[in-house]
């Protein structure tokens, strides 16, 4: 037997208990006459001593041991003199009477503590160094406890999980697939799924009702914070709903996870907000509702005071950042130095400030009157103290700056808790999206998703107002899930692909299994996927998905642990009648 009790079970109440305990070395301190070992495993910390004086020859192999040794213990719980009231051992200690080194350890990459002295390359490469860290495995075990608590409430709710093939066929999600070669089918390819969403609906059509399935989904697009290029969703699909059904379905998951975990009743319903709605107030169509400092539209305000920048553009829009009126010079151009940023855009700030005596000082005082400027300020409910931050430009991506800049001031402003969660719906997608490059409409979800039954005489007149009955959860300023009530008419869904600009080649070559599943009585349906990874993320407080996911991938798509992607033998390409071009030309 390796152990009686693990590292992080054992206190006051069992002293004088004879015990073993078997674990990693994290330091051991050489105290003269005693030397201290703290011994570690998946579960805390118990601090065990070598005596000098009455253990001689074992103290002398205890302060041999190094970092990382795997050892075994035998000795006595006793109390401690020196309390350590942060751990949960923390008020005894073990007397060891024996000590045998089951593994040594070479001395570790980095240190394996809380402020690891690892960067993150060398804690990627030695992941499995980094996972012993507590913060790291905490993220992990959160994981855990979220997907067993998903997975009782959705069985609960009548939900059944049923697996589907890894290998499938391209599904349209939007990025580009994953493919993977046959060799028993040479010159053809698997696509990897993006997501389920093809094989949900079949399950509808197979008369499931109720699926879900905790899945892992592939896709190959630029990696951000909250992408990673293999990823998890919960994703799920129900039969006979409508819209709110299904809203209703999953708030009722989402309020069971904010309690079951992190012991917050969420109250009331979610606000539920069209996307239009979302890009006028909050410039994106996932707001961080947290904080106010909404965006208001000032073009009308603006014009016709002689000032051609706000005079010549389509849109100019404005937040109101309360009290920051004493911004000095310096921090108002660090402000425009990060909206000129490429990834923001703008081409400058203009800046108000509604001095506390109630006059107004502004970067375009050359232009407008004081009661130009108070003008402003009244529309915005901006009070003395307040500063007025303006931005110009197209709608879209001025609107999309000013979000950034509201995020950044939110950000500089301490509005956003992490301990403090404002979920919300965001409602009405177009279906459609105009794409410039391929001058035709893409759908912007999948060509799957119904529109509202009142919009379809549009796709005629101006399919880009076509609202798609499709919705997203955001929580945080973060798109948790998406989803849509789908087709399930074949002769809408040939109106759908004949506005996507697909032939009926097209459509029957990538979705005929899916028609044809149609032609057999395809019940009403509707479903969501959310990302797992993020809200894991969201709840551990965490900005980066990486963070929660045992053995992730690096801005490049790269694992650094075990070096893939990688070049393959000539055999194993001459098998899938392959030729890799040369990639150095
Ligand atoms: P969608 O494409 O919106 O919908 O994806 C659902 C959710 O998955 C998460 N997500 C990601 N997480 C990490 N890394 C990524 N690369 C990544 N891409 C997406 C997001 C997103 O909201 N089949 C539809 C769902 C449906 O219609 O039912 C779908 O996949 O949190």
């Amino acid at each position: 037997m390796y152990r009686t009790h693990n590292c992080g079970e054992l206190n006051i109440g069992n002293v004088g208990i004879e015990v073993k305990l078997s674990g990693w070395v994290q330091k051991s301190r050489d105290l003269g006459g005693m030397t201290f070992v703290d011994l570690r495993d998946r579960y805390g910390i118990t601090q065990l001593v070598f005596n000098m004086e009455s253990e001689a020859e074992l103290c002398g192999q205890a302060r041999k041991l190094g970092r990382e040794y795997v050892i075994q213990v035998e000795g006595v719980v006793a109390e401690r003199s020196n309390k350590n009231k942060k751990i949960a051992t923390g008020e005894i200690e073990i007397l060891a009477k024996t000590l045998k080194v089951l593994n040594a350890s070479e001395t570790p990459p980095f240190t394996i503590e809380k402020d690891s002295d690892g960067g993150d390359e060398l804690r990627m490469k030695y992941r499995y160094l980094d996972l012993r860290r507590e913060e790291v495995r905490k993220n992990l075990e959160l994981r855990h406890r979220m997907s067993i608590e998903i997975r009782n409430y959705m069985s609960g709710e009548g939900f059944m999980e049923v697996e589907t093939p890894v290998l499938i066929k391209s599904t349209p999600e939007g990025a580009r697939d994953f493919v993977v070669p046959s060799r028993m089918n040479p010159g053809q390819f698997y696509a990897l799924p993006q997501s389920p969403q093809t094989f949900k609906q079949l399950m509808m059509v197979a008369g499931f009702d109720k699926y879900f399935q905790i899945v892992k989904c592939f896709r190959d697009e630029d990696l951000r914070a909250d992408r990673q290029p293999e990823f998890t969703q919960i994703d799920c699909e129900m039969s006979f709903v409508e819209r709110d059904d299904v809203l209703d379905a999953f708030e009722g998951l989402s309020n069971h996870l904010f309690k079951a975990i992190k012991g917050i009743e969420i109250e009331g319903r979610y606000p539920k907000m069209p996307y239009d709605e979302a890009l006028r107030r909050y410039g994106n169509d996932k707001p961080d509702i947290r904080f106010g400092m909404e965006i208001s539209e000032l073009k009308e305000e603006v014009s016709g005071k002689g000032f051609v920048v706000f005079d010549s553009v389509e849109y100019v829009g404005a937040i109101c950042a309360e009290g920051c009126a004493e911004y000095s010079r310096k921090q108002l151009d660090r402000l425009t130095d990060f909206v000129k940023k490429p990834q923001i855009g703008a081409k400058g700030l203009v800046y108000v400030k509604c001095n506390a005596d109630g006059t107004f000082k502004s970067s375009v005082d050359k232009f407008y009157s004081q009661e130009d400027l108070k003008l402003w300020a009244d529309k915005m409910d901006a009070k003395p103290g307040d500063l007025l931050l303006i931005l110009a430009g197209d709608t879209g991506p001025t609107q999309k700056a000013l979000s950034e800049l509201r995020l950044e001031m939110g950000r500089a402003l301490g509005y956003m808790d992490t301990d403090e969660f404002k979920p919300l719906w965001i409602v009405d997608f177009p279906l459609l999206e105009w794409n410039e490059d391929t001058q035709r409409f893409h759908a912007m979800h999948h060509p799957f998703t119904s529109p509202y039954e009142e919009d379809i005489e549009l796709f005629t007149t101006d399919p880009g107002k076509v609202r798609a009955i499709a919705y997203d959860l955001v929580i945080n300023g973060v798109e948790i899930g998406g989803g849509s009530i789908r087709i399930h008419n074949k002769d809408l869904q040939k109106k759908m692909f004949d506005n996507l600009g697909f032939t009926e080649e097209e459509a029957e070559n990538q979705f005929g299994f899916l028609m044809n599943a149609f032609r057999y009585g395809a019940p009403p349906h509707g479903g969501i996927a959310f990302g797992f990874d993020r809200w894991v993320a969201i709840f551990a407080g965490l900005d980066s998905i990486r963070d929660v996911i045992a053995f992730p991938k690096n801005n490049s798509g790269r694992d650094v642990m075990i070096d893939s992607p990688s070049k393959i033998v000539q055999e194993q390409l001459d098998e899938l009648f392959l030729d890799v071009k040369d990639i150095d030309k």
